[in-house]
């Protein structure tokens, strides 16, 4: 039997299977028909231990669009409350054809991708989002027409959609300048960072307008990860971050005399990471983005679980 290959982040994918994958997502998104039957018979299980819109809905529909079929599993009313993550993931493993999961611990991700035997993806994490990336990254080939000398900004805070943001751009050549004033201790990983600097395509700074004035792309994500948006217990930390945040928003003043096109992986809390107009701005292409987390899921899934 062969390795099976898991999409937790993208350590373990070179540029050429990267670039592979944005090429595909595009490819099934110009041609939807020839792969309607592409995962004919195949199961996907995804579990849910955090709320999801996109994910669910991309991963949901991507499996029905290909011929297959997705379980939605609620970690809540499954005996994962309960039970070891690595039994019940060996049990799993032996009746589905890949699992796509939504942890709130990365180090759980790792103990599921060993104790399965098909392919795992990180449905997002406390430290990466690679799904969401593969479709920021097809929605910026698509705009621009490569990817190779493209300059992306990202501005917010330092995530997990950050990480995965600097580890697509710089192994498929796109210089990527992020401006994070706070950075989520829990997303850290020092190696990935490491990596990116020696490409010489990863620049952080504080000097927003400037970095912004070069920009191809302007991103931003919400400044208070989803598991505490509305939890009491962090409603201090919530507002110490609004204050600290407030003049990193992406708004008219901020966006004046730049064509940049402005991206956000939603879900999006106008007036706070960006301003109401600036999400309907004709610059932006927010909304495509989140239509490509289809394509981008297709393209996963084909990737992974047809191998
Ligand atoms: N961007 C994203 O992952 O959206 P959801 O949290 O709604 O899945």
């Amino acid at each position: 039997m062969g390795v099976t290959m898991h999409l937790i982040n993208f350590k373990n994918f070179s540029e050429h299977q990267l670039l592979e994958l944005i090429d595909l997502a595009i490819e099934i998104k110009q041609n939807p028909v020839k792969y309607r039957r592409a995962l004919n018979g195949k199961s996907l299980a995804m579990i849910f231990q955090k709320t999801s819109t996109r994910t669910r809905v991309s991963f949901e529909v991507a499996m029905t669009q290909l011929g297959g079929h997705a379980l939605y599993i609620d970690w809540r009313t499954s005996n994962l409350t309960i039970a070891d993550i690595y039994d019940e993931t060996q049990y799993l493993s032996r009746n589905v054809d890949c699992i796509m999961a939504r942890l709130l611990r990365n180090s759980d991700l790792q103990v599921m991708a060993k104790a399965s035997r098909v392919p795992v993806i990180n449905g997002c994490d406390e430290k990466y989002h690679p799904s969401q990336v593969i479709a920021d990254l097809m929605t910026m080939k698509e705009k621009k027409g490569r990817l190779k000398g493209l300059k992306l900004v990202y501005i917010g805070v330092h995530n997990n959609v950050c990480n995965s943001l600097i580890e697509g751009c710089t192994k498929t050549g796109v210089e990527i300048t992020t401006i994070t004033p706070i950075f989520n201790e829990p997303s850290r990983d020092n190696e990935l960072l490491e990596d990116a600097i020696k490409t010489g395509l990863w620049k952080s700074t504080l000097d927003i307008s400037s970095a912004v004035k070069n920009a191809d792309f302007v991103y931003t994500d919400t400044w208070v990860d989803m598991e505490f948006f509305t939890d009491p217990r962090f409603f201090e930390e919530k507002e110490k971050r609004i204050k600290l945040m407030m003049p990193y928003q992406i708004n008219k003043n901020l966006m004046a005399g730049s064509n940049a096109y402005i991206m956000h992986d939603m879900p999006i809390h106008r007036g706070y990471e960006i301003s109401s107009e600036m999400v309907e701005d004709s610059r932006s292409i927010i909304y495509e983005q989140s239509e490509n987390r289809l394509y981008a899921a297709k393209a996963i899934l084909m990737k992974l679980v047809s191998k």
